[in-house]
């Protein structure tokens, strides 16, 4: 049985007092004994603060990018050792924000699945399709290119204890969240496709789901069979909405 996982992804927001506050409201809203994992993924300058909020709580520090390399003359890198001190066990790769504005193929996010694999780290490998791809029908074409890419590198033994969020381009930020049905279209795609490889690797692997999830449209995205789970954006920023998120996937988890 898989345990989903709902992970904000603060992307570019926050200060030290956002993060104060944002944490001791998830602290307030959520009870220390949940059935689904819950992680918060704050810019990388604040992970150290944040860490020590989260003290005693079984929230999961994320990061949302890594670099390649482990040390040396790579000005501005943050390597995942740096990441692992202090307290990261979910590093977020392969966002559409990072594949656009910093042009990251397909290969190189393959290496730092890599390198966080070899650190003993979970990814949680973004993949999904542009909306004129979704509208070229090739939805299926582009996350089967994004996976193979690991696979290719890594074997599909790596996708154990990993996790992929699909998050169709089109819907993130947007407020038109993919429906339930098509969401999970994609994601049965996305497990047949690792089943064809290993079956007992799509089985555990979490799919989740991103792109303009809220508290209203989380519930029922959370019945579908294999959505294990949420990486949001916005509705991360709100203790509220974000608890009422997390809450969502625990009672369709208990009904699964
Ligand atoms: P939104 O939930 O704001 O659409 O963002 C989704 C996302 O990109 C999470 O990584």
């Amino acid at each position: 049985m898989r345990k989903p996982l709902v992970m904000g992804n603060w992307k570019l927001n926050g200060s030290i007092d956002m993060a104060k506050n944002l944490v001791a409201g998830l602290r307030n809203e959520l009870s220390t004994d949940v059935a689904c994992d819950i992680a918060i993924a704050p810019p990388v300058v604040y992970l150290d603060f944040v860490k020590h909020q989260l003290g005693g709580s079984n929230i999961i520090l994320g990061a949302q990018d890594v670099g390649i390399n482990l040390s040396g003359a790579y000005t501005g890198e943050v390597s995942v050792d740096m990441l692992k001190e202090v307290g990261v066990t979910h590093i977020i790769i392969g966002h559409s924000e990072r594949r656009t504005y910093h042009k990251e193929s397909d290969e190189f996010i393959a290496k730092k699945f890599g390198v966080i694999k070899e650190a003993g780290l979970v990814p949680v490998l973004c993949i999904g399709e542009t909306e004129a791809e979704n509208e070229a029908g090739q939805t299926q074409a582009v996350c089967a290119r994004q996976i193979d890419a690991v696979i290719n590198a890594l074997g599909v033994q790596a996708f154990n204890h990993a996790v992929i969020a699909y998050e169709p381009v089109w819907a993130i930020g947007t407020g038109k969240s993919a429906t339930p049905a098509q969401a999970q279209a994609v994601h049965k795609f996305i497990r047949d496709h690792i089943a064809q490889k290993d079956a007992k690797v799509a089985e555990q692997v979490i799919i989740q789901y991103g792109g303009s999830v809220n508290d209203k449209n989380a519930a029922e995205l959370f019945t579908q069979p294999d959505i294990d789970g949420a990486l949001v954006g916005g509705a991360s920023l709100k203790a509220d909405a974000f608890a009422v998120i997390v809450k969502a996937a625990e009672k369709a988890k208990a009904k699964k």
